[in-house]
């Protein structure tokens, strides 16, 4: 199962400063909409100018960073990529496969961390 890791912070420059931020609103939605996936809150993924950004990651798996996300926009995206992630062997998957937003609005990825070597 992989992980989707949203930034609560995240605000656009357009934004009202007194709203409830729209990366607190799309961590909402997707909590409450991802009941197979693990959904957690973090403060800044360092994407602040391409916000609203999303992290997708699983123990073993490339990570990717998704920005310019619209809490009203691109929940469905990031849930259908996230499940895509989940069901892949390392996390990649086929380009085409992805939600279009996902394909535009990658920021990063990220090499699976390497298993620890077993002692000899
Ligand atoms: S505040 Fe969201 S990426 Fe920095």
């Amino acid at each position: 199962m992989s992980t989707l890791f949203v930034c609560i912070t995240c605000r656009r420059e357009a934004d009202p400063p007194a709203e409830v931020r729209p990366g607190a609103r799309l961590y909402a939605a997707l909590k409450e909409q991802a009941t197979d996936l693990e959904v957690v809150p973090v403060e800044c993924l360092s994407n602040c100018t391409r916000s609203c950004t999303a992290a997708v990651a699983a123990p073993g798996k490339w990570t990717y960073v998704v920005g310019h996300l619209d809490p009203e926009q691109n929940v469905e995206d990031m849930l259908q990529f996230a499940r895509l992630h989940g069901a892949s062997a390392d996390g990649l998957t086929l380009w085409r496969d992805r939600p279009v937003h996902v394909r535009k609005n990658t920021i990063a990825r990220v090499p699976p961390m390497p298993t620890p070597k077993e002692p000899a």
